[in-house]
């Protein structure tokens, strides 16, 4: 599948099989992650992947309930890490460079999983304290993104695409 194509068919998906998924394979997914363009090549982000049942539980509770989470094999939470990021950066680095590193990353995953044959589905409702607390995760890091990560059980559907906003000046 090349990019174009990956791009063009990636889907969001909400329900996983039971199928197992390699270790191997979400390695070789973060990996895309961790080629992500980042700003001044910092590398503003940090990769978490939960695979205990508990831990799982307790995602799916902080976002809002959304329990199809849990039934994914492995769940990486992606961070913005404001320490690496503020010197040089300061105040810009903070609020935006680090999320959009994260952000970049999250999405070379998402069209590397679709290649793999896997699904996923991008999770940004959640309480940010709340998954915070769960991951013990220090100050400096912001969650951004949980990705549940499985082989697909739905196939996903295209969505609607708005008309007004592309902007030729
Ligand atoms: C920042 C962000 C946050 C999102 N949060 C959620 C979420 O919490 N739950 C969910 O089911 N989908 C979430 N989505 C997925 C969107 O609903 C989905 O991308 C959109 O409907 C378009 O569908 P597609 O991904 O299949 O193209 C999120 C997507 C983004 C980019």
């Amino acid at each position: 599948m090349d990019v174009i194509e990956a791009i063009k068919t990636r889907r969001s998906i909400r329900s996983f099989s039971d199928k197992p998924v390699p270790r191997e394979l979400i390695e070789e997914i973060i990996e895309t992650g961790r080629a992500a363009p980042s700003a001044g090549n910092r590398q503003a982000r940090d990769f978490f992947v939960i695979t205990d049942t508990g831990t799982k539980q307790k995602i799916v509770e902080a976002a809002l309930g959304q329990d199809f989470i849990a039934r994914a094999p492995y769940v990486v939470v992606v961070c913005a890490n404001e320490e690496r990021i503020a010197n040089p950066y300061r105040d810009r680095g903070v609020t935006l460079y680090c999320i959009q590193d994260a952000s970049a990353s999250v999405q070379n995953m998402l069209l590397a999983l679709h290649a793999k044959g896997l699904a996923c589905c991008w999770i940004g409702a959640f309480d940010e304290k709340a998954v915070s607390d769960i991951m013990s995760l220090p100050s400096h890091l912001r969650p951004v993104a949980i990705l549940p990560i499985g082989y697909p059980d739905e196939v996903g559907r295209e969505p609607a695409k708005r008309d007004d906003d592309v902007h030729w000046l």
